[in-house]
């Protein structure tokens, strides 16, 4: 195997993630720009993938922009930034005509080849849904990936992990600048620089941090903590979606059953039989994620139940089976037949509303640096996503980034200063994983436990003791030995759960997503109130409207950082 240590690489742009908001910026920069994209695992491994319902377009003759635009708002209990909310959907139908001429395989509605089915999910006023079949995310992923493959300008990079991003201000410079990042080569071992200037940070959510997620693997933050690490505020991290509906088996590892099922009328039922969901909201199964993943929750601790129930075996076998191929297989190899029994289903974390604050450009706070997909948060879902509207934002932001980074004057080479290669000579290699592995089940578990669905102060703050705890810990074994895939993503939870934490503890009120027992009205004065955490680096940013700075926090204790060579 051969070593690449200290290898330095040179691109126009280096894209960090190779799901629908990397793949989808690298296809619209190409033509114009020698692009890097990296995955931390397989190129095909993220969220992407898995995504099951499908993307949101106001695209049905009797559906209207502005009933989109309402339907989103509603969902985020009117967090929402208003011009981003306007931008994405205007932009959603040309983002699906792009998709479409990619080859997508959308399913269609009866013959006519062009018109697409739309199905319905939970907030949407109308059938705004193109799908396909149930596993949108794997036929929108294999398309682009099919794309970027056979582009000539687009170097596609595996098994490579971005430990930390570097900055002029790292280097000791004044004027703050990305200038690309250090990158472990999971083969090797040995630690590259993918040198850049213009780096996007396109890495998905933090899922990972909870013990229950219908997250895949790669879903721990990353980018989040990177970014934070490197001076960028980030925003609304208390705003973490459960989806309300996994299949409740140990055996499935993370498997979504996806809204649309709802959509096409499937009910929650107590193990009775009886349903619940009218009991909570008039809109019953159709009400946004956070209402029902709520009121399952409740319903859960009321009866001491492991699950509920969904049953969507009144309809008939055919239709089941066509529309829900993939999730009917799956069970049916779990040994559930949904054509004739309800599924047992508990609620997982499923999305990240919050992350890297951005533009209408997914500019974040340092120059050059851009953030886009479930990475950043860019005012679109507010206090809670609108089902579908991630693919969506993903690939809407995927084309506004690559406008502007195309508008970016030239770089001038020589005028960026020199970096120094990693230093790992004062690091030796782990004796002690246990405590990596030891590290990570503690936190994950109490996230879910105290900073899950119901919250409370008093348990937030035993979170936030336990997080400064396991900071600590994981800063200390970070400088004594080398850095490995799960040491990394360890310290970036650690610091994704903090930033989580106090974000829950600044907001005394509850709204969307977040709900606290101490605090439980939404409270009129923070309508329209961002949490937005800023590092101290005593750097103005950018001036996104309406933020608020509650107290600084200081996750990650991360002046320590990473290894521009005297750290370690
Ligand atoms: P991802 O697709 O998660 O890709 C992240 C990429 O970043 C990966 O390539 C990963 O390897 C890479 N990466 C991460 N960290 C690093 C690092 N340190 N170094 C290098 N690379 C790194 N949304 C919808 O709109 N509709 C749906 O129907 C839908 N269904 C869903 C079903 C499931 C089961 C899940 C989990 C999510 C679903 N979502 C859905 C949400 C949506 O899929 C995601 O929000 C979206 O796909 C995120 O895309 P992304 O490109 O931002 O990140
Ligand atoms: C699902 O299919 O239920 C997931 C949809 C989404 O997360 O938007």
């Amino acid at each position: 195997m051969t070593n690449t240590q200290g290898k330095s690489r040179p691109f126009d742009v280096l894209i960090l993630g190779s799901g629908a908001a990397g793949l989808g910026l690298a296809l619209r920069l190409a033509d114009r720009a020698r692009v890097a994209v990296l995955s931390k695992g397989e190129l095909a491994e993220g969220s992407t993938y898995w995504a099951q319902g499908g993307i949101a377009a106001a695209l049905d003759p009797a559906d209207r922009l502005d009933a989109h635009v309402a339907d989103t708002f509603d969902a985020g209990a009117g967090l929402n930034r208003p011009e981003t909310v306007r931008m994405v959907v205007d932009h959603a139908p040309a983002c699906i005509d792009w998709l479409v001429n990619l080859g997508v395989p959308f399913s269609r509605a009866g013959e006519d080849p062009k018109a697409l089915h739309l199905t319905r999910e939970g907030g949407h006023s109308h059938r705004r849904i193109a799908h396909a079949e149930d596993a949108t995310g794997r036929a929108i992923e294999e398309t682009l990936l099919r794309h970027a493959r056979a582009h000539r300008n687009i170097h596609l990079f595996e098994h490579r992990i971005a430990v930390d991003l570097i900055t002029a201000r790292k280097l000791g410079e004044a004027e703050d600048r990305v200038l690309g990042a250090y990158v472990l080569d999971c083969a090797t071992g040995g630690v590259e620089i993918f040198r850049a200037p213009v780096v996007v940070l396109a890495t998905g959510g933090a899922g990972k941090v909870y013990l229950y997620t219908s997250n895949p693997d790669t879903a721990s933050g990353d980018g989040i903590a990177m970014a934070w690490r490197a001076g960028c505020r980030v925003a609304d991290m208390e705003f973490m979606q459960f989806h309300p509906t996994c299949l409740y088996d140990p055996r499935a590892k993370s498997f979504l059953i996806s809204e649309a099922v709802r959509g096409e009328g499937g009910r929650l039922l107590l193990p009775d039989g009886t349903r619940f969901m009218q009991r909570f909201d008039p809109r019953g199964e159709l009400a946004p994620r956070d209402i029902v993943a709520r009121a399952i929750d409740h319903e859960m601790k009321r009866l001491g139940l492991d699950c509920v129930y969904l049953d969507v075996s009144h309809r008939p076998p055919e239709f089941i089976a066509e529309h829900f191929p993939n999730i009917h297989r799956r069970c049916l190899e779990l040994g559930y037949d949904m054509t004739r029994e309800p599924l047992p289903v508990v609620p997982a974390a499923h999305y990240t509303c919050g992350g890297v604050l951005t533009d209408l450009d997914g500019r974040t706070d340092v120059d050059g640096l851009y953030a886009i997909g479930e990475v950043a948060c860019t005012g679109l879902h507010g206090a809670n996503r609108l089902a579908s509207n991630s693919l969506l934002e993903c690939l809407v932001f995927a084309e506004t980034a690559s406008q502007d980074i195309l508008r970016r004057p030239p770089a001038t080479p020589h005028e960026a200063p020199e970096i120094p290669p990693w230093d790992d000579s004062r690091v030796t290699d782990s004796d002690e994983e246990v405590i990596v592995t030891h590290n990570w089940e503690e936190l994950r578990r109490f996230m879910w436990d105290y900073v899950g669905i119901v919250r409370t102060t008093k348990r937030l703050q035993r979170a936030l003791h336990r997080v400064d705890l396991l900071l600590g810990e994981i800063d200390e074994y970070y400088s004594h030995f080398r850095v490995n895939c799960n040491l990394i993503e360890l310290r970036n939870l650690a610091v994704v759960a903090k930033l989580i934490i106090v974000s829950a503890l600044a907001r005394h009120e509850s709204r969307g997503l977040h709900y606290n027992l101490d605090y439980p009205d939404a409270d009129p004065a923070l309508a329209q109130v961002d949490t937005v955490l800023a590092p101290d680096t005593g750097r103005p940013g950018l001036a996104p409207p309406r933020v608020c700075s509650p107290s600084p926090a200081t996750p990650g204790g991360s002046a320590h950082g990473q290894a521009p060579a005297a750290d370690h």
